[in-house]
């Protein structure tokens, strides 16, 4: 039966760079015999402003049903001055509370191509390969109560709540360690346990997980220091793994040590694999419409796709192998440009994946 991949662009760059990813999986459908069926719905600003709501019930439904999520980016200043509860970004995270996506995967890997985008020094991130496990569907994102009241004197306070229950911990601690099996064998889990008791409590499950898989080797780390040690010597991690806020924070510092933002995808996945993928950068309204986002970040999200939640490695090995040479032909959009390559816009740039891909066919 084919399988169902919901196609959800978004807003800002979202729709040029979902664009060039649906020609890639056209191109494994077409040439390659990968038997799925695209659908495609709103999420995020253009839901507001189409359907009134940024996760509408269609597309929530849509969601539900496929196999797999590919989505560009959502938000964007137009929908910035509205209430909290109804931005574009609540779009998303009803998507990832609403299809229970609780184990997020962002790799962070420099591609030796482009050495010279980062702005660390060559010897601190050539060679960089590391996975951040990011607990996705709770921590202070979701926990109750918030909000904003008013006190006696008339003050207003804002407040959030950090909760984590032991299955959150452990599920999540559970994926980084199988990653972790498949890599170099080390988890650093990440955490602020001096100083809040729901990260104490994540300590002490990692350490109990940990007992479970006796081969892989756990390291704790505080996150200030975790964010320092990032900058400082990024290659000392293989996979880290941590509660939903400080992996937003972390991931966005390790996609900078790769040069640029525009190259990292990411899988938000389930406990049976089903997934949403999309790039790690947002929608870029700066630059919307132009035509010179970067789409490899989407295109490697598909390659996510194909290995987490359609089973099929080789063609996801293919797409990688695509990009790559794209890179060495010295192709390049403005947010990775170096001296003596070729400028591309977002365009060219997935059709030069899509050549190299039916070249190597
Ligand atoms: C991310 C983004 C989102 C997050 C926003 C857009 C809600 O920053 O995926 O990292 O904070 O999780
Ligand atoms: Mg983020």
């Amino acid at each position: 039966m084919s399988k169902q991949i919901l196609i959800l662009p978004g807003d800002g760059i979202g729709p040029e760079i979902v664009h060039e990813a649906v020609k890639v999986l056209a191109c494994l459908r077409d040439d390659f015999g990968l038997d799925i069926d695209l659908d495609e719905a709103l999420v995020g600003g253009c839901a507001i402003d189409a359907a009134g709501a940024p996760l509408p019930e269609a597309t929530l439904a849509l969601a539900r049903e496929a196999d797999a999520v590919l989505l560009g980016a959502v938000g964007g200043p137009k929908w910035e001055s509205l209430d909290i509860a109804i931005r574009p970004e609540k779009g998303l995270l009803g998507l990832r509370a609403g299809l229970d996506l609780f184990a997020n995967l962002r790799p962070a890997i420099l591609y030796p191509q482009l050495a010279d985008a980062s702005t660390l020094k060559p010897e601190v991130v050539s060679g960089l390969d590391i996975l951040i496990v990011r607990e996705l569907t709770g921590g202070i994102y979701f926990g109750q109560p918030r909000g904003v009241r008013t006190l006696d004197n008339g003050e207003r306070e804002g407040y959030n709540t950090l909760v984590y229950r032991e299955s959150e911990i452990e599920r999540i601690c559970r994926v980084a360690f199988d990653v972790a099996a498949r890599r170099n064998r080390r988890v650093c889990s990440v955490d602020k346990a001096n100083v809040l008791e729901s990260t104490e409590l994540w300590r002490e499950v990692a350490n109990r997980v940990a007992g479970e898989q006796a081969d892989i080797e756990l390291s704790h780390m505080y996150v200030d220091n975790a964010a320092m040690q990032l900058v400082r010597a990024p290659k000392q991690f293989d996979v880290i793994v941590t509660t939903n806020m400080f992996g937003d924070i972390l991931s966005d510092c390790a996609a900078m040590l790769t040069g640029s933002i525009g190259m990292l995808p990411s899988a938000s996945l389930d406990a049976d694999r089903k997934g949403l993928y999309e790039p790690i950068h947002g929608s870029a309204p700066d630059i919307a419409g132009r035509g010179i986002a970067n789409p490899l970040a989407t295109i490697l999200s598909v390659a996510m796709m194909l290995r987490y939640s359609l089973d099929e490695p080789e063609l996801a090995a293919r797409i990688e192998r695509a990009v790559e040479q794209v890179l060495d032909d010295g192709l390049r959009t403005p947010d990775i440009l170096s001296p003596g390559a070729t400028e591309v816009g977002t365009e060219a740039m997935g059709d030069a994946v899509v050549a190299a891909l039916r070249a190597a066919a």
